[in-house]
């Protein structure tokens, strides 16, 4: 049996680190992260485990099998936060997995395979750019292109990591052989209302979803907002506008698909000058691969067709991309479903439409996620919340889950 109150309270105080009246900012690589690893480990101690720091800065808890030659069975997810995020995105699976651990280590429980839990680094690719930049160190994945990405005050990637003691010339020794890894499961809040419109705490997932990430820059001619009449300006702000209109009207004709503009910086930024250049993010994301590219594609015509109408220019640059969207293993979704059997829960299979570090794993060893319902669907905001209840129960599934896969051949 997991132990609610302990998970939930480990969750609330790790959720003061770097809390503010706008939410959590734990961004990836920053002092905050490396407090909140600082304590991770300590939960991770009390839970019976040996901790590492590998070459990429992932946190890993070991708890050792019977066989400690025996693949291992990896469950874990991510520390770091959006600006301004939630207690509970990401940190549910590592708490949850740490939780899970415990419970065995206090039943006296030694499976036969070793179980490793992670938090990984940067999964949010908010304040770089690129997600799952620490898990993908692991298998294989990670863009070396990224290294010198700087967030918004100038700071690189690399930079960044050196001030976590993290050596960016070395990140590479942390991925692991083929065949270390028996599966890779992953707790997760379901950061939408699907759960919850269904009166359910816990669900299988079936995939995640694959994403593209760029930004656009278009160029007009900064001018002067008095002197410039309405029919003589490139305002490039405005055709940003339209084309975020685009944007949005364009996705609502895919099943299954999202597109957001998340972020925008007009210059040079004064309120008496036609804005002569900006750059917006873009974010698109379906289950298929065909699908978001299609979109994509489209997307970026009907933009060609705005920044023509209006005489400014358009660049459109891809900075990551998903080759496909990831399907959960059939037998990993088979476990989780007998799991939440064995914890009295109804079983609800799922796609997952936010990103994932299991994402990964998926072509590395077989790959599963369960997620939890999450309060008015909301997160990547202060207000993310699941109840107590809802996280042990979450955790009781893996538990079951991590337990059967730990103990089998
Ligand atoms: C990660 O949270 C993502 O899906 O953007
Ligand atoms: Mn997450
Ligand atoms: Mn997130």
């Amino acid at each position: 049996m997991v132990n609610k109150d302990r998970l939930f309270n480990r969750l609330m105080e790790l959720g003061q680190i770097g809390n503010t009246e706008d939410g959590v900012y734990c961004m990836a690589l920053s002092p905050e992260e490396n407090e909140a690893h600082a304590q991770v480990k300590k939960y991770m101690e009390e839970a019976g485990m040996t901790v590492h720091m590998d070459a990429a800065g992932n946190l890993v808890g070991r708890k050792e099998g019977t066989d400690p030659n025996a693949s291992v069975v990896m469950t874990g997810s991510h520390i770091d936060t959006v600006y301004g995020g939630g207690m509970f995105d990401g940190r549910l699976g590592v708490i949850g997995g740490i939780e899970a651990v415990q419970a065995m280590t206090e039943a006296g429980i030694q499976t036969k395979h070793p179980i490793e839990v992670i938090a990984y680094r940067d999964e949010e690719g908010t304040r770089f750019v690129g997600s799952y930049s620490g898990a993908g160190h692991l298998t294989g994945g990670y863009d070396h292109g990224i290294m010198e990405h700087a967030d918004k005050d100038g700071k690189t990637v690399r930079e960044c990591l050196k001030e976590c003691g993290i050596d960016p010339d070395h990140v590479d020794d942390a991925k692991l052989p083929e065949g270390y890894a028996k599966a890779h499961l992953e707790l997760h809040i379901e950061q939408g209302a699907v759960l919850e419109s269904k009166g359910l705490s816990v669900g299988v997932v079936t995939g995640i979803c694959c994403q593209i990430r760029g930004e656009v820059t278009i160029k007009g001619t900064a001018s002067h907002a008095g002197t410039t009449p309405m029919d003589l300006r490139k305002d490039a702000l405005a055709a940003a506008a339209e084309c975020m209109l685009e944007i949005e009207d364009e996705a609502k004709k895919y099943p299954q698909a999202v597109a957001t503009v998340g972020k925008i910086t007009a210059f040079p930024g004064g309120v008496n000058v036609v804005p002569g250049e900006v750059k917006f993010s873009i974010d698109m994301r379906n289950q298929k691969a065909a699908l978001r590219d299609a979109m994509f594609d489209k997307c970026v015509e009907r933009m060609k067709a705005v920044c023509e109408k209006r005489g400014v220019s358009l660049d459109v640059n891809v900075l990551m991309k998903d080759d496909e969207g990831k399907p959960c293993a059939d037998h990993i979704q088979d476990i989780v479903a007998e799991s939440c059997e064995k914890a009295g829960l109804p079983v609800f299979r799922m796609p997952s439409g936010a990103g994932h570090d299991s994402s990964t794993f998926a072509d590395f060893c077989p790959m599963g996620m369960i997620f939890i319902r999450s309060k008015d669907g909301l997160s990547h905001n202060k207000d993310e919340y699941s109840s107590p209840e809802d996280c042990a129960a979450g955790a009781e599934v893996l538990y079951h889950t991590l337990l059967k896969l730990a103990s089998e051949d």
